[in-house]
């Protein structure tokens, strides 16, 4: 396999898990590059179920695996999922993971604004995870954030926490009037746990180059869907980080030229996590069943996830701005009892054609999806291995997914387990 990206072409939850934990049988290092544990990425191997928050999935094969510059950590995130990856007898030693020295923190003041901001927005709010993603991500770009570099200096760290504090508690005294943030209780809860996360720290985009250097292959794992990215998403409805694979290189801290593979993963519907525009979504029948079968529920917050049908002004969104060489499509399975399935081809804005993903959350809002219908398979194909063993109408809708996206599918997927797989393009061995 040569480096390869992996990215979610809708709003998350597409799958990513599965095929990172797929691929990384053939990959040497895996890499997170953005996100945070607002991520929640399942695998299902032999049967059992194992969902990562922060650490690339790649560690259930026993990669050695990443947290790159452009993620931010919750340090008391990461030590209880090496905990439970521990107790499901995955190694997770400093062997095995390294986080980058530049990688920010989350500390526990950004969990609080996160909350309080959400809650003071009312109707108003994005329906973020509350994993204080955005505020990290902020503090980050105004220079005032906390790096993983700065635990091997603490006197040095002290002091930072203490100043930023002092910002920090006007902001949720004054304008949240919630309660305020004792400086000293949060040094000492990370002066716990510093000696466990120190042999963790290590300079990852140099091991990532000397790994290159010496021909070893990087599965670059991405996080939430291209429409939650910060610059292209459907914002203010998005996450705070750049979800695509442009970010795989800048995030991790490898030049742009390794990235070889970019592989979208698209669910055979559409799901979305969260407030915001989603211009496909049913509010009927079908909708529910998708749900159901789908068991969309999120795996960070275990809200429900809002179903509707595939929307390809997404997915064509999604293949030029990865610059997607293949996609993996997840979930097939999940459509097998529908008499009919919809694919939208394009929007309508006050009877003008639109095709393009419009910018502007109200004219998104305003945008009716103009749909073509495909006769089901009534089919359960959920043990189909081989892309020839599929149904015609299965197939079909394949074949048009192709088409309107202008991109191959190189995987199929038909089931949690990694088994449940089909490999119609082999582009990995
Ligand atoms: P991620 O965030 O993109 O990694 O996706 P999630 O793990 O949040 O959500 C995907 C869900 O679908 C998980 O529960 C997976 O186990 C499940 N899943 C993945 N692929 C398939 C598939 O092909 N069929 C079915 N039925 N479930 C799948
Ligand atoms: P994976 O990697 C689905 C959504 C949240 C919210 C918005 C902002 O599992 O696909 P944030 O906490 O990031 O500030 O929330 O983004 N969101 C996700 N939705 N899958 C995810 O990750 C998500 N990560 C964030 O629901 O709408
Ligand atoms: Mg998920």
């Amino acid at each position: 396999m040569q480096n390869t990206v992996i990215v979610g072409t809708q709003w998350g939850d597409e799958g990513k898990g599965k095929i990172v934990d797929l691929l990384s049988e053939h990959a040497d290092y895996v890499v997170r590059f953005q996100g945070g544990n607002n991520a929640g990425h399942t695998m299902v191997v032999e049967g059992k179920e194992i969902i990562s928050h922060l650490i690339p999935s790649g560690i259930i094969q026993q990669k050695r695996c990443f947290i790159g510059n452009g993620v931010v950590v919750d340090p008391f995130v990461l030590l209880e999922e090496i905990d439970y990856l521990l107790s499901n007898n995955i190694d997770v030693s400093p062997d095995m993971l390294k986080i980058s020295n530049r990688a920010h923190i989350i500390m526990p003041y950004h969990r609080v604004i996160d909350s309080a901001r959400e809650a003071k927005k009312g109707d108003q709010k994005i329906g973020t995870t509350g994993r204080g993603i955005g505020p990290c991500y902020e503090d980050k770009a105004t220079r005032r954030g906390m790096r993983f570099c700065d635990l091997l200096d603490f006197d040095f760290f002290k002091e930072k926490v203490r100043n930023i504090l002092e910002e920090k508690n006007f902001y949720l005294k004054n304008y949240f009037n919630t309660e305020i943030v004792d400086p000293e209780t949060i040094i000492n809860q990370i002066q716990q746990i510093k000696d466990r996360l120190i042999p963790y720290i290590e300079d990852v985009s140099v091991i990532l180059f000397d790994g290159i250097q010496n021909n070893k292959t990087v599965l670059f794992e991405g996080a939430q869907g291209t429409h939650l990215d910060i610059e292209h998403g459907t914002y203010p409805f998005v996450t705070s980080s750049s979800v695509v694979s442009g970010n795989a290189a800048n995030g991790s801290g490898v030049g742009p030229a390794n990235l070889n593979e970019i592989i979208g993963i698209v669910k055979a519907y559409t799901t979305r996590v969260g407030e915001g525009p989603f211009a496909t979504e049913l509010f009927d029948d079908i909708g529910d069943k998708i749900q159901r079968t789908g068991s969309e529920f999120g795996a960070t917050t275990g809200r429900k996830r809002r179903c509707g049908w595939l929307d390809m002004v997404v997915l064509k969104n999604a293949a030029r701005l990865n610059s997607l060489t293949g996609l993996a499509l997840t979930k097939l399975d999940v459509l097998d009892d529908l008499d009919e399935i919809k694919i939208c081809t394009g929007y309508q804005h006050n009877g003008i054609e639109v095709s393009n993903f419009p910018s502007e959350i109200k004219t998104l809002q305003e945008c009716s999806p103009v749909y073509e219908t495909h006769p089901g398979w009534k089919q359960d194909i959920s043990g189909i291995t081989e892309f020839n063993d599929l149904p015609e109408n299965a197939k079909k809708y394949l074949a048009r997914i192709e088409e309107l996206s202008g991109v191959n599918i190189k995987i199929v997927s038909v089931g949690p387990g990694r088994e449940a797989t089909i490999i119609k393009e082999n582009f990995f061995n």
